[in-house]
């Protein structure tokens, strides 16, 4: 497990963490290519169209709660769209990105400090029991956004009540996962060809597998909840069970659903 700290809570200091000390191959591929144009081919890859607009939902439902958050964890962050949209919100807001893929934390770095976002890359696997260690419990947002189906229900489970734990009194958990239930959006079809092509590229380039340690790494014996997904009510279930008062579906397309959901010490305040 690799921690990058920095000292992001002092806004005085100059941009975000000390420096990030990348993947030696992902560091040459970045040297020889643009990371705006690799970051513009993980959208593509992700959905394209489909993508952007789920992420503009998600900032939404943030804003529309009235949360301007201070304080943001993007896990799973990928290329960290999510988590600089929400960083956007509220002036001197710090992010922490988290994933456990080593390019897409360098590539998040790069693009990270050409717009000037604060925070800290930290590489950790949600299937690792320690993965949480170090992130305190004040987080105001916390957004997972594409990972979830590498877990299985019950991973999901036990992470959820650790960013349960993550959060401060009213903090919010924002989350996307795939799911059963039918959708009322159009979604821009099936986009593993895609994923495969951007992965053959990388793969190429970087030597490994990204499907390997972006999709399909699993501890043995353990399924994933994959691409079929969950039903929207096992979601809901798992996260009143882990503590949540209040959780919200905010958006959903053909095959994904978003849910906002509130951690509230003394339970949901009358209006
Ligand atoms: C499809 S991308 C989603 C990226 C971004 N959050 C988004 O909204 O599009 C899923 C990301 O989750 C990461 N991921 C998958 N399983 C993970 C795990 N068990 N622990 C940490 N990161 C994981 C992958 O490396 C990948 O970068």
């Amino acid at each position: 497990m690799t921690t990058h700290q920095g000292n992001h809570d002092n806004p005085s200091l100059p941009l975000f963490y000390p420096p990030y000390v990348e993947d030696e191959a992902a560091r040459a591929f970045l040297d020889d290519h643009d990371p705006d144009l690799v970051l513009a081919a993980f959208r593509d890859a992700a959905g394209g169209p489909t993508y952007m607009r789920r992420l503009g939902a998600m900032a939404r439902a943030v804003l529309r709660s009235g949360t301007r958050p201070r304080k943001v964890l993007d896990v799973c962050a990928g290329a960290g769209d999510l988590g600089r949209i929400l960083g956007l919100l509220e002036r001197g807001c710090t992010v922490d990105f988290l994933d456990r893929d080593r390019f897409s934390l360098a590539l998040t770095g790069r693009i990270n400090r050409r717009r000037r976002v604060r925070g800290r890359l930290l590489e950790r696997d949600l299937w690792d029991e320690d993965w949480g260690t170090g992130l305190s419990g004040d987080y105001d947002v916390i957004a997972c956004a594409g990972g979830l189906s590498t877990l299985d229900e019950d991973r999901m489970r036990e992470v959820f009540a650790d960013f349960q734990r993550m959060l401060r009194d009213g903090g919010q958990l924002l989350l996307n996962g795939p799911t059963t239930g039918a959708g009322e959006a159009p979604s821009d079809g099936d986009s593993t060809p895609r994923w495969n092509a951007f992965f053959r590229r990388l793969d190429r380039h970087l030597g490994g597998s990204r499907r390997r340690t972006m999709v399909s790494a699993v501890p043995p014996g353990r399924h994933p909840i994959d691409d079929a997904g969950l039903p929207i009510r096992t979601y809901l279930r798992a996260l009143a069970d882990a503590g949540f008062g209040k959780a919200e579906v905010v958006d959903r397309n053909a095959g994904e659903v978003t849910i906002l959901a509130t951690w509230e010490v003394f339970g949901v305040q009358a209006a």
